[in-house]
Formats: C-alpha cells, structure tokens, sequence
C-alpha cells in the first residue's frame, strides 16, 4: 500500500455512515426544535485565538495543536475546539447586534495531537452548541436539559452528567491558594506533569490521572465559591433536581481547557474504558473580554461524535439505515438501457434509491453484482421485454419474478417497495 491514512484519523463508510447520521441528524433536529441555529466556522483559524482561550498553560495549547506557518509567515492552527471559533465570529460579525440570549450550533472536525487509542484520535468530530448572553442559571439548566435529551433521544442511557462549579476569578483566586497548601504538602510526590502544574496551572491536578488518590482529599471548589458563585450552583442544582435530571456532584472535574468559569460539567458513559467523556462544556463568562469583546457571559457544549458512537455500540442500539442500492437495474442492449435509465427516473423521482447498469456486463454480472451490493430488487429490460412492453421485476431475495406492463412499471415497483 503506497498511500495511507495519517495515524489517528479514520475513514468512514459502509454501515459506520449510518451511526454519523443518526448521530448528526438526532443533534440537528434537537437543536432546532430549541430554536438553536447552525453556524459554520473556518477549520483553521490564527493559533493566538487558541492560545488566549483554551489556555496558554493547557494540554491543548501546550501539546497538541496542530500549527503550521502559511506561505505568508503567519502562525495558523487546524481548530482543536469550536468555542473560540464562535465567540470570535460573534465578535467579528457584529452578532450583538441581534441581542443576546443566542445559540449557535455546530457539527464538524477538530483536530488535537494527542496519543490515539479507542476514542481518541487526532481528528475527531463533535456537535455542540454555544448559548451567548444569559448569565442566569436558567441557561445551564436549560443547557443540561437539551444534552440530556440529545442523549436520550439517541437510545443512551448508561450515562452519568458530573457537574461541578469552579467559580469566577475571584473565588478561584482562594481556592488556589488553598490548593496551593494542600499539594505543597506532598510535591514531592506528585507526578512531573503535576510538579509543573503546580506553579502554572494548580486545577489540572485535581484531574491527573496519575496523582487522582490526592484529588479526593482535596479542597473542594465548591467550598471556596463567592456569594453569587454559591447561589448560582445552588439554583442550578435546585432546576436540575425539581425536573428530575440524574447528576453526580463531582468535586474533582475542573476540564481541560482554561476558559471556564462557574459551571462545568461532563458526560461520562459506563461502557467506553479509559475515554469515557462523550460530552463535556459548562460557562465562560470570561471568555469574550479576554477576546476583545465586552464581557458577555457564555456558556455551551461539545460532545464527541466517535465516542458517542461507541457508546451507542456499547449499549446495543439499533440504528435506522437506508439501503440506497434498493432497486437495481439491468439492462440489455442500448435501446434498453436507454429505457432503464428513463424508468430510473421516474423511481427516484418517486423517492426510491436506484441503480443503473454502466458497466456494459452480462446480464448475470449484473445481478450478481446488485445482490453484492444488497439490492432487494432488479429490474430486468432486454430486446424481449422491450419488445412486449413489459419489464421484469425480480425479488433478490425470494428469486420470485413478475411481468409488469412498462407503462405502470413506476407505480407497480413504488408500491411494492413501500409494502416491505
Ligand atoms: P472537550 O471536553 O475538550 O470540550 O471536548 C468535548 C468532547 O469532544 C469530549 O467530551 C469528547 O467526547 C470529544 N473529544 C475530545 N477530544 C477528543 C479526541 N482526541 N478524540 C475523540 N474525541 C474527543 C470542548 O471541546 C469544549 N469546546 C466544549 C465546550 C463548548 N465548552 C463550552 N462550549
């Protein structure tokens, strides 16, 4: 093989088209039945935008962009989010102008430099939506109830929503402090990604993988909220438990990326291993100014397509496909093939998948081709047929075949197809 696919990328075919669909498809419609609109940002973007959002110190930014100098010298980056792509395009689109209480949403590729394994690879695809302009804890509820839906409208239900609130600025300035004592205590042991962490980026290690055992005594966030922090998780929580949606307080979730303020959370499924985060998003009050807007409080959602797909797998779900080879027609003869090629019109037209011979083969070819592809149905048109203006309809699955008079050919094949 002279060409292959770059490590941690995948290709998409085949019965795996399927769950992208369903995938992508249950997304859009549940974001339009909230009235959240599509936005389409670029796949690459100037890399300053990444590193003043999702963090100069983050894993991100540190490790696993994909940067790359232009012909012109400037510092370009493949996008390994899509948060800062639609602040940025609300900034530079003037999207103020319609008022706040916006959403946006968006299906497509990031792009993140990270060791791949199951569930996670170097492009991947996520649909998520973004809500711009609500400060009140009525968005975040509003923003968990519509990704629970999301999910279970998809099938899924061995999923837990872990929610956690790391605060504004101000508190989070307290609980670093305290953070700072806690692990001083023990630096000594902590893992060197930890040891670095502790002077540039203190949270992160409540979620390293190495040092988790010390994250479980650690302070807690919650304990160090400001009144207004306090109150807004506590309305949240108080939403959340009146409507009845499960959530796990989960002290140690604090996220990767550094832009998020009050309000995180992530969905974690029971049947993935080691990358078990399908979704994952919370509030970024912050985010705006520190882009060069004023300050608009934000917040949304990203899930991941592939392991939500893998999560559908884990669970069993049967996914709607569509058999686009449905009715194949094989054709004899240039006069006939002229006259599959008009019927195969009148098919589509009728919203049937169709299938013309254009590989001049033998009529057994031609079958035995259509039943590879999975064909249900042939058409069968030669000299003969033509000549009784008829054509033949075989089931490929039976081998039972009828005469159909030509000139109701469209009807009679509609039909019988809508009675499978
Ligand atoms: P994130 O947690 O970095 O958040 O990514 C969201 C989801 O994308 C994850 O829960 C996971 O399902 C999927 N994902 C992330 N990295 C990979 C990978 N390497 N391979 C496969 N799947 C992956 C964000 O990206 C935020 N922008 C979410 C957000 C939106 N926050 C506010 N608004």
């Amino acid at each position: 093989m002279k060409y292959r696919r770059i490590k941690g990328t995948n290709d998409i075919f085949g019965e795996e088209i399927w769950y992208w669909r369903y995938v992508e498809e249950t997304f859009r419609n549940v974001c339009e039945s909230a009235g959240i609109e599509e936005i389409r940002t670029p796949i690459f973007e100037q890399t300053e935008l990444f590193v003043r959002s999702v963090g100069e110190e983050s894993d991100i930014v540190q490790k696993e962009m994909y940067t790359f100098q232009d012909k012109a010298g400037r510092s370009i980056t493949l996008r390994p989010e899509g948060t800062a792509p639609v602040v940025r395009a609300f900034l530079e689109n003037s999207l103020v102008d319609r008022g706040f209480q916006q959403r946006y949403y968006y299906v497509g590729p990031m792009f993140r430099y990270e060791k791949p394994q199951s569930g996670r690879l170097r492009q991947f695809h996520q649909v998520g939506f973004e809500i711009i302009g609500p400060e009140s804890p009525k968005a975040d509820f509003e923003m968990i109830i519509l990704v629970d839906t999301f999910l279970r409208r998809l099938g899924l239900t061995k999923y837990k929503i872990h929610l956690n609130s790391i605060g504004c600025p101000v508190c989070r300035k307290n609980y670093r402090e305290a953070l700072k004592e806690y692990y001083g205590q023990v630096l000594d042991n902590l893992c060197d990604d930890c040891k670095r962490r502790y002077e540039t980026n203190i949270l992160r290690l409540l979620d390293c993988k190495v040092d988790h055992e010390y994250a479980l005594n650690a302070p807690k966030s919650v304990d160090y909220l400001c009144d207004s922090c306090r109150a807004h998780h506590k309305k949240l929580k108080e939403y959340l438990n009146t409507f009845e949606i499960e959530y796990v307080e989960d002290h140690t979730l604090v996220r990767g990326l550094d832009y998020y303020t009050r309000t995180v959370f992530e969905v974690r499924h029971e049947g993935l291993g080691a990358q078990n985060a399908i979704a994952g998003g919370g509030r970024y009050d912050g985010l705006f100014a520190e882009l060069g807007g004023s300050s608009v409080p934000a917040l949304g959602f990203a899930g991941g397509i592939e392991r939500i797909i893998l999560a559908l797998k884990a669970e069993g779900i049967e996914i709607p496909m569509k058999n686009v080879h449905l009715v194949y027609i094989a054709t004899l003869g240039e006069k006939a093939f002229m006259d599959g090629v008009q019927l195969a019109g009148e098919l589509r037209k009728k919203g049937l998948s169709v299938d013309v011979d254009i590989m001049d083969r033998k009529l057994s070819g031609q079958l035995k081709h259509a039943s590879r592809m999975g064909s249900r149905y042939a058409v069968i048109i030669g000299d003969e047929e033509l000549e009784k203006g008829i054509v033949i309809l075989r089931d490929l699955e039976t081998g039972d075949q009828v005469e159909i008079d030509r000139d109701f050919a469209a009807d009679y094949i509609a039909e019988r197809v809508s009675k499978d």
